[in-house]
């Protein structure tokens, strides 16, 4: 719009008016103008945004994993999917991984939660692009991240005949409270209910789509509830919050960030999101332009709280066209800090 304005009708760079315009040309140009500096602002805002205060630390590593292979095998760790020259780009960041530590405090939980430590894994989006090897070695950097309890928050699949890849990459890994998943639109595109046997008979993890699970944790207790809507089955709803006192941990999964108030009803302590994937391609200084969500990239990625419940939304860890621009994976870890008063955001 810019450059047609600006340079050829009416061309407002080299004299001409806006006047000259046929209103409704000029109304677009006004929508436009306007939705521009809307995304303007609320980049700016997003940059500026505090953090939640329930996130008392946030700590990054990155870990170039492409560069791991150009060392070792002299190539990327690219296998026969689609979209393999996306994924070569010099620019491209979809094989350096970014393992995100929060520390959240809860203050209801007793001490003895101090320190337990859950780790998300979303968007796989398995096309045969980025290889079976590469996932396996983020599942290696999650065993080192020592996790109590694992969740899966869906869009695993997005090539049918790679279904058998899951008990590969997922299968070996281990929490000692549980493995827990639910499945994404991705997913319902492809066979949702064979993808759910493979992980479930195959690899091992629990679904917990439509229905909270209590996991038993050395006499603590972690409730598991798992929303896949809008695609999926129906929103469950968990136990009435138990009396003070009880030590139970509460927390909500869901694909799509956009269930943060169904999380909020069920006083959940925390919420595990992906689905956005952190806008995938973002700009300097802007940001992420598009998110597939009703509040557009408000939640494409990090940490929010309301009410009590805080939602971390996971840029996720691949994508169906393998290219990142300054998002790079994320692999999500939390540490659960407790106790009435906590230390201040490092
Ligand atoms: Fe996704």
């Amino acid at each position: 719009m810019i450059l047609w304005i600006g340079c050829w009708r009416p061309g407002v760079f080299f004299g001409g008016t806006f006047d000259e315009m046929a209103w409704p040309l000029k109304v677009y140009a006004t929508l436009c103008a306007v939705g521009l500096a809307s995304l303007v602002l609320n980049s700016l805002w997003r940059r500026v945004r505090p953090a939640p205060v329930s996130i008392v630390r946030h700590e990054r590593r990155i870990i170039d994993l492409g560069e791991e292979w150009r060392q070792r095998i002299g190539d990327l760790p690219i296998g026969s999917g689609r979209h393999q020259s996306l994924a070569r780009l010099s620019f491209n960041q979809a094989f350096q991984i970014d393992i995100s530590t929060r520390t959240v405090h809860i203050p209801h939980l007793s001490e003895v939660w101090d320190g337990f430590t859950i780790v998300q894994w979303t968007d796989l989006h398995l096309t045969g692009t980025v290889d079976r090897t590469w996932f396996q070695r983020v599942a290696e950097l999650t065993a080192e991240c020592d996790p109590d309890l694992l969740v899966c928050t869906g869009d695993l699949i997005d090539e049918m005949s790679l279904v058998s890849w899951l008990p590969d990459i997922l299968g070996p890994m281990h929490a000692p409270v549980g493995r827990l998943f639910i499945l994404g639109n991705h997913d319902w595109h492809q066979q949702p209910e064979r993808i759910r046997d493979v992980m479930v008979n195959e690899a091992g993890w629990t679904d917990v789509a439509s229905r909270t699970v209590a996991c038993k944790a050395d006499g603590r207790q972690v409730l598991v509830a798992g929303n896949e809507t809008p695609w999926l089955g129906d929103e469950p709803e968990m136990p009435e919050t138990p009396a003070p006192g009880t030590d139970s941990l509460r927390l909500a999964l869901s694909h799509t960030p956009d269930n943060f108030p169904w999380a909020i009803r069920q006083d959940a302590d925390l919420m595990f999101a992906g689905h956005n994937h952190g806008g995938q391609v973002c700009l300097p200084l802007i940001g992420p332009v598009y998110s597939p969500s009703r509040h557009g990239v408000r939640f494409a990625s990090g940490a929010f709280a309301r009410d009590g419940t805080t939602m971390l939304v996971s840029r996720g860890l691949s994508g169906r066209h393998p290219l990142r621009v300054l998002c790079r994976p994320e692999l999500v870890r939390v540490i659960l800090k407790t106790g009435a008063s906590h230390e201040t955001m490092a």
